[in-house]
């Protein structure tokens, strides 16, 4: 089959690679209709994560089901289902809390003590390839898959939305509390963040900021029906105590990561975090689903190799501020996002900017890790 394959930083290619198939009885294998290239494949796109060469990236997937193994019960042989990005067992500690981000059964223990969490196609979240590819191996297919009703086509590129970024901006303002009427500040206008902004829109908040340097991003936030503040002024929180009568707002999103940088594009690790602090009131729950790492080697800076920030621990203290943070357990939000899209109150496609065969794969890659202008969200049509 064909498949992305990760070759070293910033080397991708398109390679023949053996048939996913059936390991285990409980597997499932699909052919992959739609996958999605996303921020979190660009911090190992990079090389700034310790993923493995050879590894096949890709864990937003959504297919239609061709092979399934003797123990698969409910899960049939032509369905049309959507992955969540985490691979969770279901009977587990966590799983059995509904924490399916932080899978015990699927985890690979020798990432660091306690580790737990897999992943389709990622570093440090198990032996699983990922579904950039023509085939995906589904373990434990009864509890991850879930089955599309039957627009399943007709709103596919809505759908596989389902399998990371918009639960993801949905746990990140559920990690930040956000009630109707509250005002909430949202930092990165990424596929992440402007997700962040619809849930947000959805659950009722009365002023949403969303702020980036990317004018094309912060207009798609515009769109969404949010207040965009550019992080090319050095004024971002002033502006917010602006909107808010001197208070900041109620609650904020963290949606960019260890990777964020300043107006002039430098890499400053704690800037997002220390804003963050600065721009919500203070008792004000954050919410951070931007990803950090135990280990940056590749880092300029020399806290961040060792995978800590100067962070204005004092301040956020003094504020009584909460924080909430990880992956995204995207079954906890999946279904009833699904039944969203399906009776037409959620529309996470309006941010696809490309969708293009596998074959193109490698110069999306390029374009979307430049955040070249207007490539907001790539699909991947691999049965095209
Ligand atoms: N926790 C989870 O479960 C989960 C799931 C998916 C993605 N993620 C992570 O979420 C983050 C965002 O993902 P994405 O797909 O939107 O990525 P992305 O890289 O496309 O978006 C990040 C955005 O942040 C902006 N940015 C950079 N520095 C900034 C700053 N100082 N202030 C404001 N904006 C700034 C960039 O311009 C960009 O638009 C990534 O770290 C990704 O790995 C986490
Ligand atoms: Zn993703
Ligand atoms: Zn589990």
């Amino acid at each position: 089959m064909k498949a992305l394959v990760y070759h070293g930083p910033k080397q991708v290619s398109v390679d023949n690679v053996p048939d996913s198939k059936i390991e285990k009885a409980t597997d499932v294998i699909i052919r992959l209709t739609t996958t999605n290239i996303c921020g979190s494949d660009l911090h190992m796109y990079e090389g700034r994560t310790d993923v493995a060469k050879g590894k096949i990236l890709g864990h937003e997937n959504l297919g239609e089901v061709v092979e399934v193994g003797k123990a698969v019960d409910f899960i049939k042989k032509g369905d049309r289902v959507v992955l969540p990005f985490n691979i969770g067992c279901g009977f587990c500690a966590n799983c059995e809390r509904g924490l399916t981000g932080y899978c015990l059964t699927c985890a690979d223990p020798t990432v660091m003590p306690g580790m737990a969490g897999a992943a389709y196609g990622f570093a440090g979240m198990g032996p699983y390839q990922g579904g950039q590819a023509e085939f995906l191996r589904v373990p434990y297919a009864d509890f991850n898959c879930l089955k599309l009703p039957e627009d399943a086509v007709e709103k596919e590129r809505d759908y596989v939305m389902l399998s990371d970024i918009f639960p993801t901006g949905w746990h990140a303002t559920r990690l930040a509390n956000v009630k109707p009427g509250e005002s909430i500040v949202i930092f990165g206008a990424g596929p992440v963040g402007l997700m962040a902004a619809m849930s947000a829109r959805i659950q009722g908040a009365s002023q949403i900021f969303v702020v980036d340097h990317k004018a094309d991003r912060l207009a798609l936030a515009e769109q969404i029906g949010a207040i965009p503040i550019s992080s090319s002024d050095d004024n971002v929180t002033e502006q917010i105590l602006a909107h808010t009568k001197g208070l900041g707002a109620d609650c904020g999103c963290e949606c960019v990561g260890f990777q964020c940088f300043n107006a002039a594009g430098k890499e400053v690790p704690n800037m997002v975090m220390n804003a963050l602090v600065d721009a919500v009131k203070a008792t004000g729950y954050i919410g951070v689903i931007g990803v950090f790492i135990p280990t940056d080697p590749g880092a300029a800076d020399d806290l961040a190799k060792k995978g800590q920030i100067a962070f204005d621990f004092g301040k956020f203290w003094f504020k009584g501020q909460k924080m909430g943070t990880g992956q995204c357990n995207v079954k906890a939000y999946n279904r009833r996002l699904a039944e969203l899209i399906h009776h037409g109150k959620a529309k996470p496609s309006i941010i696809i900017s490309h969708e293009i065969p596998l074959a193109e794969a490698p110069d999306a890659y390029k374009h979307f890790d430049n955040r070249d202008e207007g490539w907001t969200k790539v699909i991947l049509r691999p049965a095209a």
